[in-house]
């Protein structure tokens, strides 16, 4: 008897909550039957990806299952949730069928399906792996404000807010656009910082872009001493730069003195 050739693992971007926003790779990848995977927090806890690709209209295939992984920055037990979700994975892999990943926003930002690949990758080296790419939470909560992230030679940076107020207030040097992401814990101190700083009127705040549920704030301060979902982000854009002078195209290299200049 001859084993069936392995599935392929496959992360799906889904966008990040609008279904107009799914991507007709994403889409196609959806509609074929495979056996579909999508996180959660804790059991029976809900998916927001799943939940984005129920409301595109696609029935929840036969073949399923969550994978469960807990929001701890513990790294030992989420080295165990990964390799666990890998060990689920290939067992269905191993008997020819495609798994398919959901993916809230795009798979290559901060996305579980890195870790989860990594982890297959390392358990079953012989796998193949595709991802899709999609929409990000930033790219969509741009469009909502019609706001460009950068225009010409402008800098972008995307972080996590977690590197604390000090280290983003740093940044506002050397980028003229920060995304902020995971800004829940931080939000009232991140607040005040802009205000201070008179950037609070260049900045969005956009919590569950694309779902119904979807929030976009232009009078950022207002958010002070309120809750926001964990699904939240801001943009902030500094028009306070100041920039070093063109010499033949290039940007000229930053000096102490240009630096305490924009403090
Ligand atoms: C683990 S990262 C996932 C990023 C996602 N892969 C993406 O492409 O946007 C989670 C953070 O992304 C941001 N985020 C994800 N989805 C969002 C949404 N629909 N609306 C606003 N922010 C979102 C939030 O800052 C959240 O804390």
């Amino acid at each position: 008897m001859t084993t069936p050739p392995c599935g392929r693992l496959i992360g799906a971007s889904l966008g990040p909550g609008d279904p107009g926003l799914i991507t007709r790779r994403a889409w196609d990848t959806l509609c074929a039957s495979a056996f579909w995977t999508y996180p959660v927090r804790k059991h029976g806890g809900e998916s927001y990806a799943l939940d984005i690709a129920l409301r595109a209209g696609v029935p929840l295939p036969v073949q399923h299952t969550p994978l469960v992984f807990p929001m701890t920055h513990d790294r030992a037990v989420l080295q165990r949730y990964w390799h666990a979700g890998a060990a689920t994975v290939i067992e269905q892999l191993q008997c020819g069928i495609d798994v398919v990943f959901l993916v809230e926003g795009d798979a290559s930002t901060y996305s579980t399906f890195g870790h989860l690949a990594r982890a297959v990758m390392q358990q079953a080296p012989h796998i193949e792996i595709e991802t899709i790419p999609g929409v990000s939470s930033y790219h969509a909560a741009a469009a909502r404000v019609n706001l460009s992230l950068a225009d010409t030679d402008d800098t972008l940076a995307i972080l996590p807010a977690g590197y604390g107020v000090a280290e983003v207030e740093r940044m506002l040097h050397d980028f003229d656009t920060l995304v902020l992401l995971k800004v829940k814990p931080l939000l009232d101190d991140l607040l005040l910082m802009l205000e201070r700083k008179g950037l609070a009127e260049h900045s969005y705040f956009v919590e569950k872009a694309g779902a119904p549920q979807e929030r976009v704030v232009r009078e950022v301060t207002s958010l002070r001493g309120t809750k926001v979902n964990y699904l939240s982000l801001l943009i902030v854009h500094n028009p306070h730069r100041v920039k070093l002078d063109m010499v033949r195209g290039c940007r000229k290299p930053a000096t102490k003195e240009r630096h305490e200049l924009a403090d």
